[in-house]
């Protein structure tokens, strides 16, 4: 006698369904009835069968923003300040709106329709935000239905970090998943152990117990004149014109030592502090050969205390040899070159939102893993997941501005005009998530001029200490720079790495003038097709396959999202020409090649 399947199929879309595996979840959309004996080990299935839609959010503190899963699939990852045109450290305790908006216009999920929210880094939906220490919602009163609050669940700061590196992060095996940064909630860093999926958290570096390398950093950021949460960098790229100062790293050492995977205050926890209001004194922050020294004595001192924490990882689980990271503290590129260099570790991998920026997507992937919608670590193909503009919207902004001119796309014209030395704004695709601009709202200069620095430092009215970086096709990153380890990485421009030496008087504009690093973006033909064949373009009439890559935006803007934000730039005088999928705009009366 046949067997007889009887299948009732609700809607359709297409499944795979393992007969005789227990089901972790219900199908919730389809219904299936059988009769009779089923022999077949697999059958596959026409229906509807969508696991969940889980929303992330990052709600609290600098860095809101949110994501989104479907069906363990990553879909959407956003930050707020891109969307309000406002830089994060600006934005305290807002709630992400205008991300939430974005999310419904691209996907139709909302709060009110996802089934999950999953909210990083906060234990409870209420805090303390004013000095009163009177407490407000979190989550704006309009959403608090009880409804929406049964579908929230509040993930840890730091297991947020830890596990979005992780399972981002592509690595089979046995990865050690670290995180830290200034602070968390209850934790300064996490360690995880994790192995094929299977997470095991064996430290917390408790908050009330421990100090930051992070924190250190960025106390230093503001007695440096820059804006702490916003300017660490520019030390970091001080730090390559110093020397170190037997005396800043004894006074350093006074403030936080290492122990049995922490980081300790030795003494109050603002000492360090107070040690730079008297250096200040000493013009340590004044005097430009003092500053750099201060900076490399810094950087030297952070890089110390982490090779003390990763040699006992590596000393108690040598078999751990890769490393995902995450936390603000990774932010840190020349960190994430002396770690990649350690003999310790195979392969690292930071997050391409390290900061709390990541929180929201972390906090999703949390909930994903919970739910066993995501089992495996992810390598993802890109993170073009934000704002995308129509040619529509482009004319209607172009209309606004008469004194543009316009002419259609071609991208030997691009190339041309990139190699002759014009600055060139690319807005294409959808706007990158996290805090480096990979193609889609960059602005683009050839690399071969050693004036390019102060130039573009003029014209964008920004004050880098760090070089810009480069991005290259990656055929031929192996060729310029020595990344042959953590390749994966350099695909979101999280990393240094030194250039090899027959290219660095070549490239000058995207090299470190002292240590003769870069920090390149591989770039796949997959993961951004047009902007390959421009770099590919320049290459062919210029023998370079490497472009200056730095973001598109004014100085103390965010990367911009919005076509008029863009033409700002090109009117402003920032940029030479603008160039869109459809077309290549210049202000009128300039003088054209
Ligand atoms: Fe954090």
């Amino acid at each position: 006698m046949p067997f007889v399947i009887y299948i009732v199929v609700v809607e359709c879309t297409t499944i795979e369904i393992d007969i005789g595996q227990r089901r972790e979840k219900p199908l919730r959309l389809g219904t299936i009835s059988m009769i009779g004996g089923i022999t077949a080990q697999r059958m596959y299935l026409t229906t509807s069968f969508i696991m969940s839609k889980i929303i992330g959010l990052k709600i609290n503190g600098h860095e809101a923003g949110a994501a989104l899963i479907i069906d363990g699939k990553i879909v959407f990852a956003m930050e707020e300040e891109k969307l309000r045109g406002v830089k994060a450290v600006w934005l305290q305790d807002v709630f992400p709106e205008k991300t939430l908006d974005l999310i419904k216009q691209k996907f139709d999920v909302d709060l009110h329709t996802c089934d999950h929210i999953a909210v990083g880094g906060v234990y409870t939906l209420e805090v303390v935000t004013d000095c009163y220490g009177r407490k407000r919602n979190l989550i704006p009163k309009e959403y608090l239905t009880s409804e929406i609050k049964q579908k929230i669940r509040s993930f840890s700061h730091h297991r947020c970090h830890a596990m979005g590196a992780y399972f981002t992060s592509g690595m089979g095996g046995k990865v050690i998943s670290l995180s830290h940064d200034g602070a968390g909630i209850r934790s300064r860093g996490k360690i995880y152990l994790c192995e094929d999926g299977e997470t095991n958290l064996i430290h917390s570096q408790w908050i009330a117990t421990t100090s930051s390398l992070a924190y250190l950093w960025g106390i230093a950021t503001k007695f440096f004149g820059w804006v702490h949460l916003k300017d660490e960098g520019k030390v970091v790229g001080l730090a390559a014109h110093g020397k170190i100062n037997p005396l800043i790293y004894h006074y350093l050492s006074q403030c936080l030592y290492y122990e049995n995977m922490d980081f300790k205050a030795a003494g109050w926890q603002s000492k360090f502090e107070h040690i730079c209001i008297k250096l200040r004194k000493d013009r340590w922050f004044d005097e430009a050969e003092k500053r750099a020294d201060f900076a490399a004595t810094l950087q030297k001192f952070i890089e110390d205390l982490m090779l003390k924490l990763l040699f006992q990882l590596h000393q108690e689980y040598p078999d751990y040899r890769k490393l995902s990271l995450a936390g603000g503290l990774f932010a840190n590129v020349k960190l994430n070159q002396f770690i990649n260099d350690l003999d310790y570790f195979d392969e690292i991998y930071i997050h391409p939102a390290m900061s709390d920026a990541g929180l929201a997507l972390g906090a999703a992937i949390c909930k994903a893993t919970e739910l066993e919608e995501i089992k495996k670590p992810l390598k993802i193909e890109h993170i073009y997941w934000g704002e995308n503009f129509s040619k529509p919207q482009w004319d209607e902004e172009i209309r606004r501005h008469p004194n543009l001119a316009s002419e259609n796309f071609d991208i030997a014209r691009v190339a041309s005009l990139i190699d002759s030395g014009y600055i060139v704004g690319l807005f294409i695709g959808q706007t990158e998530y996290g805090p480096r601009a990979l193609g889609n709202r960059s602005i683009l200069v050839r690399p071969t001029d050693a004036e390019t620095h102060q130039k573009l430092n003029a014209r964008l009215e920004r004050t880098e200490t760090m070089p810009f970086a480069p991005s290259v096709l990656s055929e031929h990153a192996d060729e310029i720079f020595k990344c042959q380890k953590s390749k994966y990485t350099s695909e979101f421009m999280t990393i240094c790495c030194d250039t090899k030496d027959e290219w660095i008087d070549r490239i000058p504009a995207v090299v470190h003038r002292v240590d003769k690093t870069s920090r390149p973006h591989i770039v796949k033909k997959h993961a951004n097709p047009l902007y390959y064949d421009i770099i590919d373009e320049y290459r062919k009439i210029s023998g370079f396959p490497v472009l200056l890559n730095t973001s598109l935006n004014a100085h103390g803007d965010p990367i911009n999202n919005y076509p008029h934000q863009a033409t700002k730039l090109l009117l402003d005088g920032c940029l030479d020409y603008l160039v869109t999928e459809t077309n290549i705009y210049s202000r009128k009366g300039d003088d054209k090649p």
